[in-house]
């Protein structure tokens, strides 16, 4: 059957006025990976009518926005509203609206905005208003070429104060080509666990209420297309830079399109405001697998979220005290502990939980920070003096929010804790008000007169317990509480701490360098939590310490082969007691350390790429040199695979026609059941790109919970 259409430009012209405006992350080198592409219709807010692949540079944006139109049937308005940056309640969305508000008395206020102005001078700055409610909206995108990121974020100003619900960053649209989203949910010693949800009319919706963070709820999302996996294929990368809890909606509409909205949680803002503002969304599409969004995330944290205070320093081996003495500190024993670890490789001592109030335990003394004169008569000197002396760095445990009701602060002044008197306390524990600038300035206080008195250069830096409401002043505190402390003190480095890996996000990662991924230190869940928190966070960033031989979370007792490389995977430390090690423990310890430290210069700036393994006893990653020109895959054995043989694990991103010398760096912990002589075993092998991405390594018979390591170099 043919057709005669009129000239589409002509029917487009017949049509409304069309604004377009597209986004590139254009890469002098590498071009561009991704564009994104905007229209509106009259001076309506627009909407992202393209998201993937690099479209050409003349591509007709008009012609778009008119092909995106999808039909109108039986059942439907006559026309089909926008899934707008910002989809307005006004205008019959048939989904969540982006922006709830009610006037200062509380009436509900249903703008409908109207295009004010446009600048791409920088990036994108899209200007709306609804001049009769008084209300202004803005809508800010940024590409980044070298990160493939981009950043995106909502802006709302009202000429009165109004209270504001519900304000989404940026909405922006997920593919059709998918069958189900992976979002991230966790728990105490079992973060970042990755949840597969099958698309359905409707929402998936994820709302984290607890005023931080939170191991429930990680604000990341990927959206797979069809077919996706780590290495191949289609992928959407999502992520909310911001600690106080978030909101994340993912709608299938009825007509079939599906929006992806991200917030504060929502009722975070306690009083009527006149300006507010989305926390940043971070967003990227990748045309290959999950790596592409997870090698885009890791960059971008890396190289332009933390601020590093000596960018060109290489990230020292830390040794951290908790596991080895909890709150029994006694100077000679820590001196010895101290010692003992410098032995081993480490270069920086971090104190933890302990050396304040009345501290003997966790029921009292949080806010009291000054060094306890029963365990410290002279100070924190002497140990200090011991740690510099032997070559290390010295880092210090606080949790600044935090108050016992059994502190001398507390009594003094009980008001400066957030939540009400009767409230079930956490771990024994309130949280201050960090709204106070009072607070702020005496906790600043406390913590500048340490840091000031002692040479202190890393700060553990603790939030163990939920609030006792979401409230956003108490985030946006802890956030100048902190930017304050790195104003004064701009050598020291922070780790971003809560019961591990409760507070992690881009926004705490704006003011910290390192997070505690998990207090699990029991090597086997960490390999699986440190792998699938890739999807999101780098090497550089993500602490990862070889803990005691039997775990104190888990229990499980574990070769030091297996905890020694599952650290090296990451930011290297230790946490065991050194004193309970044998010969045997402290040189293989010692030498996976000096492996870590030999190849961490690279290794730190290196993109995880997660490998498919066809086993899943396996979970194995490719750590990757920029260049390309080497890489390590570290290939851990969970648990007993089910087939005899270890199937052949394919690599990823290589040049396929490039020769690559591959070696198994550690074969010589092959068991002795390995009987056979696959040539791993004796010797490196040279082989193409093309072989190892489509056959792949073949690996000798071994253990579960141990690992392979194999050094690949382009030859
Ligand atoms: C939290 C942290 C631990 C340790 C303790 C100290 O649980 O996650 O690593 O610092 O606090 O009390």
């Amino acid at each position: 059957m043919t057709a005669t259409a009129l000239p589409l430009e002509a029917n487009i012209q017949a049509a409304a006025p069309i604004r377009t405006w597209r986004l590139d992350d254009h890469h002098p080198d590498t071009g561009p990976r991704q564009t994104m592409v905007l229209a509106a219709t009259h001076d309506r807010l627009p909407q992202v009518i393209y998201w993937g692949a690099p479209l050409p540079d003349d591509a007709p944006l008009e012609t778009l926005a008119a092909a995106h139109a999808i039909d109108v049937t039986g059942g439907m308005l006559d026309e089909n509203p926008d899934l707008s940056l910002c989809p307005e309640a006004s205008r019959s969305f048939p989904g969540q609206p982006g922006l709830i508000l009610r006037d200062h008395g509380g009436a509900p206020l249903l703008p409908k905005f109207h295009y004010v102005d446009a600048d791409d001078s920088d990036g994108l700055t899209l200007t709306y208003a609804d001049h009769a409610a008084g209300l202004t909206l803005q809508f800010l995108f940024a590409p980044d070429p070298s990160t493939r990121i981009i950043t995106a974020k909502t802006m709302l100003t009202a000429n009165n104060p109004v209270h504001l619900h519900w304000l989404a960053a940026p909405v922006l649209p997920a593919p059709q080509q998918s069958a189900e989203m992976i979002d991230v949910s966790g728990r105490w010693c079992g973060e970042f666990q990755l949840n597969r949800t099958a698309w359905s009319p409707g929402i998936r919706y994820r709302e984290n209420r607890t005023g931080r963070t939170g191991h429930e709820h990680f604000p990341g999302l990927i959206i797979p297309c069809f077919g996706a996996t780590n290495t191949q294929g289609e992928a959407y990368g999502f992520h909310y830079g911001w600690s106080g809890g978030h909101r994340m909606i993912a709608e299938e509409l009825p007509d079939g399109r599906r929006q992806i909205q991200w917030g504060h949680a929502s009722r975070m803002e306690t009083k009527p405001g006149t300006r507010f503002e989305s926390a940043t969304l971070y967003a990227t599409y990748s045309g290959y697998g999950l790596n592409g969004c997870a090698v885009a995330f890791q960059r971008h944290v890396r190289d332009r979220i933390v601020t590093w205070p000596k960018p060109s320093a290489l990230r020292p081996v830390h040794y951290n005290c908790w596991e080895a003495v909890y709150f029994d500190h006694k100077i000679p024993v820590l001196q010895d502990i101290a010692t003992r670890a410098a032995k081993l490789g480490a270069e920086r001592f971090v104190l933890d939980d302990g050396w304040f109030g009345q501290r003997d335990d966790d029921t009292r003394s949080l806010s009291d920070w000054e060094v306890d004169p029963r365990k410290y008569p002279e100070g924190l000197h002497p140990l200090i003096d011991h740690v510099h002396d032997l070559g290390m760095s010295f880092g210090i445990w606080f949790e600044p929010e935090m108050i016992n009701p059994d502190s001398d602060i507390h009594r003094a002044h009980p008001d400066w804790a957030l939540g009400s008197e009767d409230q079930t306390l956490g771990r024994q524990q309130k949280a201050l008000n960090m709204g106070l600038p009072e607070v702020r300035d005496f906790i600043y206080d406390r913590m500048a007169a340490i840091l000031s008195r002692h040479e202190v250069d890393y700060i553990k830096w603790d939030h163990n317990r939920v609030l006792p409401m979401p409230d956003a002043d108490q985030t946006r505190g802890s956030y100048a509480l902190i930017d304050r402390l790195r104003a004064d003190f701009p050598r020291v480095e922070i780790e971003s701490c809560a019961s591990g890996g409760g507070r992690i996000d881009f926004g705490i990662l704006k003011r910290t360098q390192r997070v505690w991924l998990s207090d699990s230190n029991d090597a086997l869940e960490r390999l699986r939590i440190q792998h699938d928190a890739a999807l999101f966070l780098p090497m550089a960033v993500t602490g990862s310490h070889v803990g005691p031989r039997r775990c104190h979370t888990s229990g499980r007792i574990l070769d030091i082969s297996f905890r020694a490389w599952v650290a090296a995977q990451r930011h290297m430390g230790f946490e065991m007691d050194p004193r309970e090690l044998d010969d045997h423990e402290a040189v293989v310890l010692t030498e996976v350390t000096a492996w870590w430290k030999h190849n961490r210069q690279w290794l730190t700036l290196a993109d995880i790429h997660r490998l498919d393994s066809p086993d899943p006893a396996i979970l194995a990653e490719q750590h990757q040199h920029r260049d390309g020109a080497r890489f390590v895959v570290f290939a851990g054995k969970a648990t007993t695979s089910t087939q005899i043989a270890p199937r052949p694990l394919r690599l990823t991103a290589l040049e396929p026609d490039t020769t690559y010398r591959i070696d198994l760096i550690n074969r010589g912990t092959a068991p002795a059941l390995s009987r056979g002589r696959p040539v791993l075993k004796d010797q490196p092998i040279e082989v193409s790109g093309t072989y190892l991405m489509h056959h792949g390594v073949t690996l000798p018979w071994t253990y579960p919970e141990t690992m392979w390591v194999i050094e690949g170099t382009r030859l």
